[in-house]
C-alpha cells in the first residue's frame, strides 16, 4: 500500500488535499485496489473523508463530484487489499471516535481478532471487515484516555502484532499528523513551514528532497514547523537525515506512453550509473557501504542469494557469474522459501539479498533469519532510505533511479550489473582473479550500456511481432546457462503484463517433459548463447531449436549478430550485439521486455499497473 501525510500552515487551504492526491498518484504503483483521503482543520470538528474502490482516478472523480472542504492537514492511502475485499467500505481511511479520528494503515495486524473481540465486548460497533478499523478503534479509545494523539499512538503500537505503518489525524488537532512504523516503511519529508510523510520519498519529492529515515518501532508526529520522533515507549528517538538524490522529473513519464516504456529506455543509463565510481585511485573495485571485515569475506565458503520475483532471476544470473569468477558455491533461493526450510547457514555463509524496493517483507524476514544464524548479509538495493540496506552488513546500491511501472525492467538490469560487480569484488579480494583480468571484465561491462541502447533501437521489429501475436494463449521460453534465468524472466513479464500463460525452461530440460507441450504453431522464444563462448553451449541450444521446430513450434530466436547458424531454424530473429556469454542477459532480456509490453498494449491492457499486483509487497 502507499501512504501519504501532510501538514501545512494553520490557515486552511486546498493544498493538503492537492499534496496528498499528488503523492498518491506517485505511490499508486504500491497498490491500486482502492484509494482514500482524510482531511482535518475545516473547523467543523469533524474529519472530512472520501474513499473509493478501484484506481485513484475513481477517488478523484468522487471528490470532483462531492468537493471536500479546505484543510490544514491530510492523510491519503492507496491500497493493495489483504484483509477484506477491495470495496468502498474496506478502503482506507477508517474513522472512529464519532467521525473525529481517521486512520490509514499498511501491513497486517495479526492479533486483530483478539483486539476486535475486546472492543466488541466494550460495545464498539465496526463498519468494515478490516484489521485497520481495529487499530482505529483502539486509537480512539487510547486518545479518549490520554487526550494526546502521540501518546495514544505509542500505546496502540505496543499492542499491535504483525506489521504496520499507521497514520492518524484527529479533528481536535488541525495541524498534526501522527505516524507509527513497525516492519513497514515510513519516511518523513522536511519542508519549509510544512512537513510530509510517505511510504517512500516519491510521495513528496516534488516538494522537498530533505528527508528523515525513521528507525524501526518509532512514532513520529509532524506539525507545520516541527517533527518529533519517539520510540514506542514514548522516549525521544533518533531518525536519520538524508537528501534524496533524484528529482521529481525522474519519476515522470517524460513523453513516453507508459512508465514501463520509459524505464526500458532508461536501461542504458541505469546500467551505466550502477557502474559509475566503483574503482578507487588504484583501479581496485569498491562497494558502497561495507561493514564486514575483509578477513571474513575471504573466509566465506558459501553464498546464498535470496530475493523474490524478478530480483530472484537477477540472483540466478549472479550464481553463474560468481561461481565462475570466485569458485565459491552459490545457491539461489526465493526469500519466502529460504526462511521456512531451516537452511544451513553460519558465519561462513554470505547471504546476498537482491531487492529493488528494499522493503519486500519476504526478503526482509529472510535477511533477519540469515543474520540470526550468524551469516553476513550484503544487499543489492535500488531504494535509498529503505529497510533492508539498514539491516544489512554491506550494501551495493543500484542506480536505476525510481522505477514506477510495477513490472521491473531497469531495476533488473541494474541488479544483474551490481551482482557482476559483487562477483568481481569478491574475486579481487580472494585473489581468484588477477587485476588485469578484472580490468578487462570491467571494460566489457562499461561497454554494455551502448549495446543495450542498440537493442532498444531495434525494438520496432519486436513490437510488430508482438502485435501479430495478441491472440496467443501460451508462450514458452527456453535458455541454457545464463539464458535460463532470462527465459524465466521473459515468461514472468508476459504473465504479469499480458495475462498469458507463459513458462521459462532450461533448454536441456525440454526433452524430459515440457516438449510434450509443443504442438503446431506453439510460439517458443529461444535465447541462444554466444557462438564465441564456452565450447558446446551454443550448438546444444541450436539442436534444441531444431527439436522443437521439427514438432511444429513457431521459433522466436534471440541470437548474437552474425550467428548465421540459427538462420535455418528461426521463424523470427531478434538480433543482439555480441558480448561475453556471462554478460549476455543484459542484452537478451530487453527484446523480451519490449515483447511483453507491446503485446499487453495491443490487448488494451494497462502495462504500468497490471491487475492484482503491487510493486512493493510489504506483507508476507
Ligand atoms: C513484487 C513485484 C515484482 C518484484 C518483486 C520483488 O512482486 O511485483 O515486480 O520483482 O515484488 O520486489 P523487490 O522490490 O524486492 O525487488
Amino acid at each position: 500500500c502507499g501512504i501519504v501525510g501532510y501538514v501545512g500552515p494553520q490557515e486552511t487551504s486546498g493544498r493538503p488535499l492537492d499534496v496528498v492526491l499528488e503523492g498518491l498518484r506517485r505511490l499508486e504503483y504500491r497498490g491500486y485496489d482502492s484509494a482514500g483521503v482524510a482531511l482535518v482543520g475545516a473547523g467543523d470538528g469533524q474529519v472530512a473523508a472520501a474513499k473509493k474502490a478501484g484506481k485513484l482516478a475513481n477517488l478523484v472523480a468522487e471528490i470532483d463530484a462531492n468537493p471536500l472542504p479546505a484543510a490544514s492537514a491530510a492523510i491519503g492511502h492507496t491500497r493493495w487489499a489483504t484483509h477484506g475485499g477491495p470495496t468502498d467500505r474496506n478502503a482506507h481511511p477508517h474513522l472512529a471516535d464519532d467521525g473525529r479520528l481517521a486512520v490509514i494503515h499498511n501491513g497486517i495486524v495479526e492479533n486483530f481478532a483478539v483486539l476486535k473481540a475486546e472492543l466488541v465486548d466494550e460495545g464498539v460497533t465496526f463498519a468494515s471487515e478490516t484489521d485497520t478499523e481495529v487499530a482505529a478503534q483502539l486509537l480512539a479509545r487510547a486518545y479518549r484516555d490520554s487526550k494526546d494523539l502521540t501518546t495514544a499512538m505509542c500505546e496502540v503500537a505496543r499492542r499491535l502484532e504483525g506489521t504496520f505503518t499507521l497514520l492518524a489525524v484527529h479533528a481536535d488537532l488541525p495541524g498534526t499528523v501522527v505516524g507509527a512504523r513497525h516492519d513497514s516503511p515510513l519516511v518523513v519529508g522536511l519542508g519549509d513551514g510544512e512537513n510530509f510523510m510517505g511510504s517512500d520519498v516519491a510521495a513528496f519529492v516534488a516538494h522537498t528532497s530533505e528527508a528523515l529515515e525513521l528507525g524501526q518501532d518509532q512514532v513520529v508526529t509532524i506539525r507545520p514547523d516541527a517533527v518529533e520522533v519517539l520510540d514506542f515507549d514514548g522516549a525521544p528517538a533518533e531518525a536519520k537525515h538524508f537528501t534524496v538524490d533524484w528529482d521529481a522529473a525522474a519519476a515522470e513519464k517524460g513523453g513516453f506512453e507508459s512508465f514501463m516504456d520509459k524505464e526500458i529506455h532508461d536501461q542504458p543509463q541505469a546500467v551505466g550509473d550502477t557502474l559509475l565510481g566503483r574503482t578507487d585511485a588504484d583501479g581496485r573495485l569498491v562497494l558502497d557501504d561495507v561493514r564486514i571485515d575483509e578477513a571474513v569475506l575471504r573466509s566465506i565458503d558459501k553464498i546464498i542469494v535470496i530475493a523474490c520475483g524478478t530480483a530472484a532471476y537477477a540472483g540466478h544470473v549472479a550464481k553463474y557469474a560468481i561461481e565462475h569468477w570466485c569458485r565459491i558455491p552459490v545457491e539461489v533461493e526465493l526469500a519466502h522459501e529460504f526462511r521456512y526450510r531451516d537452511p544451513i547457514v553460519n558465519e561462513k555463509t554470505l547471504v546476498v539479498a537482491v531487492t529493488q524496493s528494499g522493503e519486500t517483507m519476504d526478503t526482509l524476514m529472510a535477511v533477519r533469519h540469515a543474520r540470526e544464524q550468524g551469516a553476513k548479509v550484503v544487499s543489492i538495493v535500488n531504494t535509498h532510505g529503505s529497510t533492508i540496506p539498514r539491516e544489512s552488513d554491506a550494501v551495493l546500491y543500484t542506480h536505476a533511479g525510481p522505477e514506477i511501472a510495477v513490472a521491473s525492467t531497469k531495476a533488473f538490469l541494474s541488479q544483474i550489473t551490481a551482482a557482476y560487480l559483487l562477483g568481481l569484488y569478491l574475486a579481487q579480494l580472494r585473489g581468484n582473479k588477477f587485476p588485469d583480468e578484472i580490468a578487462t571484465l570491467l571494460d566489457d561491462l562499461r561497454d554494455m550500456p551502448r549495446k543495450i541502447q542498440t537493442v532498444i533501437e531495434r525494438g520496432e521489429y519486436v513490437r510488430a511481432v508482438a502485435r501479430s501475436m495478441r491472440g496467443a494463449s501460451s508462450v514458452l521460453f527456453l535458455g541454457r546457462h545464463v539464458g535460463f534465468p532470462v527465459a524465466m524472466e521473459g515468461a514472468l513479464k508476459l504473465k504479469e503484463l499480458a495475462y498469458i500463460h507463459a513458462e521459462g525452461f532450461a533448454a536441456g530440460e525440454l526433452k524430459h517433459g515440457p516438449i510434450a507441450l509443443i504442438d503446431e504453431g506453439q510460439p517458443v522464444f529461444v535465447v541462444v548463447p554466444s557462438p564465441r563462448g564456452r565450447d558446446s553451449l551454443h550448438s546444444k541450444v541450436v539442436s534444441n531449436i531444431q527439436e522443437i521446430r521439427a514438432r511444429g513450434a513457431r521459433t522466436l530466436v534471440i541470437a548474437e549478430d552474425g550467428d548465421d547458424a540459427v538462420l535455418p531454424y528461426a521463424d523470427e530473429i531478434f538480433w543482439i550485439p555480441q558480448a561475453p556469454t556471462l554478460l549476455q542477459p543484459l542484452l537478451a532480456t530487453v527484446p523480451l521486455q519490449i515483447f511483453a509490453m507491446a503485446l499487453a498494449t495491443a490487448k488494451g491492457l494497462d502495462v504500468d499497473q497490471p491487475r492484482n499486483l503491487a510493486k512493493s509487497v510489504t506483507v508476507e
